[in-house]
């Protein structure tokens, strides 16, 4: 049976697509916001006994479309609905999934038991910040990797060019693109600085003479992006540098950062709505077909 697709205020365009995949309309559903900036939902038609899946990926305001997510999900809870597949492509908080002093939340934790109150039965992300963020969730989580559909957009690479990771974290990733290209992977020494600043340290691997592919789950500030092709093309990698990242936040000064690079193109997927110009050229990944994928599984 096709189940109900409902969608908060995040992306609707999404939202719309996942629906039209699975070859049905979205359930109409209605978000206010009251003038103390407090949220409710309303949803126009019955859901009892139905299995809803609610998309919302939760990127600026992440708290607000966080809670967005939940308010849903208890309405429709509360509505009867027999089973809540949550699809959130971009789930924020997802990097502090580890403590690095002792003195900090465990972020990740904090949302999945956030999530988990909101009594979801599955969630369904793209690309998490690290795999590890699956065992804060008690629910089963399907994770939707986009190396797959990001190295198909870039096949026509030739073997005079370098997947670069922008810092050891994302080496994996860097390789389930590297590997069905068949070209070879460096990994830059990443130093975080504060929320907004890092420094490049050194590069392990050869970019000499080599067209670099900087390979990341975010782009948020830029900062990473910026620190990454500045050291690739410093260590003598050719002045041009594609991007492919999972989500394209753009965050904060992220699109002036961006501008300051000899950018050829920048690959992004649709887990959170895309800016509407940008000073580089930028291609949209649709994720709705993987998203169908993981639903049917
Ligand atoms: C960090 O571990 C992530 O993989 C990204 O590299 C990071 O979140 C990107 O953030 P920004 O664009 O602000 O440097």
């Amino acid at each position: 049976m096709t189940p109900l697709v409902v969608g908060g205020s995040a992306h609707p365009q999404l939202t719309q697509q996942l629906a039209q995949a699975l070859g049905t309309v979205v359930h109409p559903m209605e978000v206010e916001v009251f003038p103390d900036g407090e949220r409710t939902v309303f949803l126009r038609e019955a859901v009892t006994g139905c299995e809803v899946v609610v998309v919302q990926p939760t990127q600026q305001p992440a708290g607000e479309h966080l809670l967005e997510l939940c308010l849903m999900c208890d309405a429709l809870r509360r509505g009867g609905a027999r089973r809540i597949t949550a699809v959130v492509p971009y789930l924020a908080y997802a990097r502090q999934d580890r403590r690095e002093t002792g003195r900090e939340p465990l972020g990740a934790r904090v949302v999945a038991e956030i999530l988990a109150s909101a009594r979801i039965d599955q969630l369904i992300c793209v690309d998490l910040h690290s795999r590890a963020v699956e065992g804060c969730f008690l629910e089963p989580v399907s994770h939707v990797s986009a190396a797959p559909l990001l190295a198909e957009r870039l096949k026509n690479f030739t073997g005079n060019s370098v997947v670069v990771s922008p810092d050891l974290g994302g080496l994996k990733r860097a390789e389930a693109i590297a590997r069905p290209l068949g070209i070879p992977v460096a990994v830059v020494h990443k130093q975080r600085l504060s929320g907004d600043a890092v420094e490049a340290r050194g590069i392990v691997g050869d970019v000499k003479g080599r067209h670099a592919v900087l390979v990341d789950d975010i782009i948020s500030t830029g900062g990473t992006l910026v620190a990454a092709a500045q050291a690739v093309i410093a260590a003598g990698a050719q002045p041009r540098i594609t991007v492919a990242a999972s989500h394209g936040l753009f965050a904060g000064p992220a699109l002036e950062r961006l501008a300051t690079l000899p950018l050829e193109r920048v690959l992004v997927t649709d887990s959170v709505p895309p800016p509407k110009s940008t000073p580089f050229p930028l291609e949209v990944v649709p994720l709705s077909k993987a998203l169908v994928e993981a639903l049917n599984r």
